[in-house]
C-alpha cells in the first residue's frame, strides 16, 4: 500500500472511530473551527487523541494538569474536563493569539474557570510555577514547540511528584527522528529536540518511559509516556 492510500485510509479509519463512539463534541468541534478561521495551524490533537489525554488523567484522579502549548485550547478542553469542576489545567503559551482563541474556546465550553493561560515562553512561565511553590502536578502535556522539549522535562519534573505522568506529543514526525543528518532542514532543531527527548527519556534515572506510534487523522506520529519515579 503506497503511503497516500495509507494515510488516506488511516484518516477514514479515524472517521470511523470518531462517529461510532460519538468523540467529536460539538463545542468542542466548532472550538477546533474557531482556531481554524483564526488561522491558527490545524496540528492540534485528533478528537480520539483528546479522548485518549482525558482518559488518562481520570485513571490517574488527575486534579492537576500542566500543559505546554496551548494552541486553540482543543487538548486542553479535554483535560479540563478530565479534572473536574475541583481540578485545574495551568496551560502556556507563547502567541498572544492563540491564547485569544483558546480562552475564547473554553469560555465557550463552559471551562474557563478551571483553566490558567500563561502567555509567555513556556520556559519562563515554568521557572516561575516553580519559584511560586506551586504543588505538584498530576500529568503534565508537552506538546508545543518540540526544540525545547528537554527544557520543558526538566522544569516539569520540578512541578511533578512521584506518579506524576508526562505525556510528549509529536515524537515520531512521520519518520523524520530515523534522520541522522539533517543539515539546514528548517525542520532540524526540531527533529534533533525530539531526538534528545528520546535521549532524555532513557538516561534520566526520575522516570520510566516508553513511546507508542499513532496513525489517524493527524498522520504518522506518537506519543511518549514518562512515570515520575
Ligand atoms: C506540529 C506540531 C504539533 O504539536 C503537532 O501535533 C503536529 C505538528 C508542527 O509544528 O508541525
Ligand atoms: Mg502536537
Amino acid at each position: 500500500m503506497s503511503e497516500c492510500s495509507a494515510q488516506r485510509d488511516a484518516a477514514a479509519v479515524d472517521q470511523y472511530i470518531n462517529s461510532a463512539l460519538g468523540l467529536e463534541e460539538p463545542v468542542l468541534e466548532a472550538g477546533r473551527r474557531h482556531a481554524h478561521e483564526s488561522g491558527l495551524p490545524p496540528i492540534e490533537v485528533s478528537a480520539a487523541q483528546g479522548k485518549f489525554l482525558k482518559l488518562m488523567a481520570e485513571l490517574l484522579g488527575a486534579r492537576r494538569v500542566l500543559e505546554v502549548g496551548t494552541l486553540g485550547g482543543f487538548s486542553t478542553s479535554w483535560l479540563a474536563r478530565a479534572v473536574g469542576p475541583q481540578g485545574q489545567v495551568v496551560t502556556c503559551e507563547f502567541e498572544p493569539l492563540h491564547a485569544k482563541v483558546a480562552a475564547e474556546n473554553l469560555r465557550a465550553a463552559g471551562l474557563d474557570e478551571r483553566v490558567q493561560i500563561r502567555v509567555g515562553p513556556a520556559a519562563n512561565t515554568l521557572e516561575e510555577l516553580v519559584q511560586a511553590d506551586t504543588e505538584p502536578f498530576d500529568l503534565i502535556f508537552i506538546d508545543a514547540d518540540k526544540r525545547n522539549n528537554v527544557t520543558y522535562l526538566e522544569w516539569g519534573m520540578k512541578l511533578s511528584r512521584p506518579g506524576t505522568l508526562i505525556i510528549v506529543d509529536n515524537v515520531v514526525r512521520g519518520g523524520l527522528i530515523l534522520r541522522e543528518t539533517l543539515g539546514e532542514d528548517p525542520a532540524a532543531a526540531d527533529i534533533r529536540g525530539v531526538q534528545q527527548t528520546y535521549r532524555w527519556l532513557a538516561e534520566d534515572a526520575r522516570v520510566d518511559a516508553t513511546a507508542l506510534q499513532t496513525v489517524g487523522s493527524k498522520g504518522w506520529d506518537g506519543f511518549a509516556f514518562a512515570r515520575v519515579l
